[in-house]
């Protein structure tokens, strides 16, 4: 199915990236449930979120792996160059540890939770807030650099 972002993208892809556009808007907004001490809130939406993603995620790889988009893709200009490389990596390596730092954060205070946090969570969340605003960033720079340019 074609996308509607009007670049070569198709749907899924296009999905993942108007979604991960309003990631970090919804994850400020966790944040601010949280200082209004609407937990339980903040809880539920973070997992939510973060479920959400694993699911555009396995979309995305199965749309690469079974959909047309490897072919899409070679129709850009930066196709096999070291530029793309590049934002490839610094993006799988933003995906790869904000995704498993997300994870543990999630499962460290879902179990500790409604007890006092052993740990700094507030710290740990902002760190992990930086590293999803960065993958999805780079995830746009790459969308950009293959489907559009
Ligand atoms: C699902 C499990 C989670 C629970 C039960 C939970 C619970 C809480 C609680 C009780 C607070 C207030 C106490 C404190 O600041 O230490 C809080 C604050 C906060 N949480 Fe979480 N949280 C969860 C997941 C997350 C995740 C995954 C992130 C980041 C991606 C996050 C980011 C934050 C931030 C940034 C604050 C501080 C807000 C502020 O006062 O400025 N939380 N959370």
């Amino acid at each position: 199915m074609g996308g509607f972002l009007g670049t070569r993208g198709d749907f899924i892809v296009d999905l993942v990236m108007t979604i991960s556009g309003f990631l970090p808007f919804l994850l400020v907004f966790t944040f601010y449930l949280a200082v209004k001490g609407k937990y339980l809130l903040h809880k539920y939406m973070q997992i939510t979120l973060f479920s959400i993603v694993v699911i555009l995620v396995i979309a995305l790889e199965w749309d690469v792996q079974f959909g047309k988009l490897a072919g899409i893709s070679d129709q850009s200009p930066y196709a096999g160059t070291t530029e793309l490389l590049i934002v490839f990596l610094v993006h799988l390596f933003f995906a790869v540890s904000s995704f498993f730092g997300w994870l543990w954060l999630i499962v460290k205070s879902f179990k500790r939770y409604p007890k006092d946090f052993d740990f700094n969570h507030k710290k740990w969340g902002k760190i992990l807030f930086f590293g999803i605003v960065m993958m999805a960033v780079t995830g746009w720079l790459l969308y950009w650099m293959t489907f559009a340019a």
